[in-house]
């Protein structure tokens, strides 16, 4: 039995959550797994009505859960800042979930913004580590709000945690079994302390890999390359700021926020899944969402929780749907039928297993 938190969010994110836990119940009935789903409000609109963000009692409940299905955080009425540091980080920190794992795959019948770039040139994985870096909140102003004000936000870099983000790569990039390439990404000629330490770290353990080629590359070349040739790619290990931008421009490469999910990785705890789409106000409550990114993150959790045949079917359908053109589009509005459409479809095919 899977026990597994629901945290619809913000604006779209109840929709295409909807849809998730739509094919996650027709996964569990065609391959005989049961789960037990239990729902959170955690979000800008109950920060509104309650001034609560998300209690620390909620983040010792959530440990006790299998995993996490999170549909979006932000919303237009609260600051920005509050929700993404209150919910989304404070769960990443408390909960350790030390990788942020971002699969880019480009699936036969989806637009891809590179020319002459197909589904066999764009397949790699992000492993960004998601608890250090910049992300930890170190630092802080000298003489705010005077013309010498001094701001400081320093990268904090763990030997530990530099260390287990890289074992996890190479562990990662030897199951994945496709080319066998770990690439690091960093700065070393600028970041002389912090990169110095990543890049020794790699080095050592890339020692005991002896069947993992190892490979380096700049963050700002990694733009350059992502979109030149994503095809010298296959796992990419990166720091938690470099990892943010650089699975961004993944995104995009594999068709965008329509499709592209992610996992929030504790090995060793409770793991959270999303779509990495945001909340998308705009669109939300208009039907036109599209819930293939939350589908996508519903079989990484799966996968995940050992459900090796229903994560397949899942796959297995969303090419399916996109390939035969059925699903028309990966934006929102364009798919050629509304959000729930597209989950029946694919919780249909994930029964047929088709
Ligand atoms: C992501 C998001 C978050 C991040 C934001 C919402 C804080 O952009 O998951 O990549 O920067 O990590
Ligand atoms: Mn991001």
């Amino acid at each position: 039995m899977h026990k597994i938190a629901v945290l619809p969010g913000d604006g779209t994110g109840p929709e295409v959550v909807k849809e998730g836990l739509k094919v996650l119940e027709a996964a569990a009935e065609a391959t005989g797994f049961e789960f037990e789903a239990e729902t959170y409000d955690f979000g800008g609109d109950r920060f509104l009505a309650t001034g609560e963000v998300l209690p620390d009692s909620a983040v010792e409940e959530l440990k006790g859960f299998n995993a996490i299905f999170l549909g979006a955080i932000g919303h237009p009425d609260v600051k920005p800042g509050i929700l993404e540091q209150g919910i989304l980080l404070k769960l990443r920190f408390e909960l350790d979930q030390y990788i942020n794992l971002r699969p880019v795959k480009l699936y036969p019948g989806v637009d891809c913004p590179l020319k002459d770039k197909g589904p066999e040139d764009v397949d790699l994985v992000v492993v960004r580590e998601n608890t250090e870096g910049l992300y930890v909140g170190s630092g802080g102003f000298t003489r705010k709000g005077t013309p010498n004000e001094i701001a400081i936000q320093e990268s904090v870099n763990t030997r530990p945690g530099v260390e287990r983000c890289i074992r996890y790569a190479f562990e990662y990039c030897r199951e994945r079994d496709r080319e066998k390439k770990l690439t690091l990404c960093g700065k070393t000629n600028v970041l002389t302390y912090a990169h110095d330490l990543w890049e020794r770290v790699f080095n050592e353990v890339g020692e005991e890999y002896t069947d993992i080629a190892t490979d380096y590359a700049h963050v700002d070349a990694i733009c350059m390359w992502f979109v030149k040739n994503p095809e010298w790619f296959d796992v990419v290990v990166t720091d938690n700021m470099f990892g943010d931008i650089i699975t961004d421009l993944g995104a995009i490469i594999q068709g965008g926020m329509g499709i592209a999910a992610g996992g929030n990785i504790n090995p060793e705890g409770t793991s959270m899944f999303e779509p990495i789409g945001g909340s998308a106000p705009k669109y939300t409550g208009k039907n036109v969402i599209n819930p293939l990114a939350a589908i996508a993150a519903v079989q990484m959790m799966l996968e995940f929780l050992g459900e090796k045949e229903a994560g397949r079917r899942i796959e297995d359908a969303i090419i399916e749907s996109l390939g035969s053109g059925r699903i028309k589009s990966l934006s929102a509005g364009q798919m050629g039928m509304g959000t729930d459409e597209v989950g029946d479809l694919i919780a249909g095919m994930v029964r047929e297993g088709a």
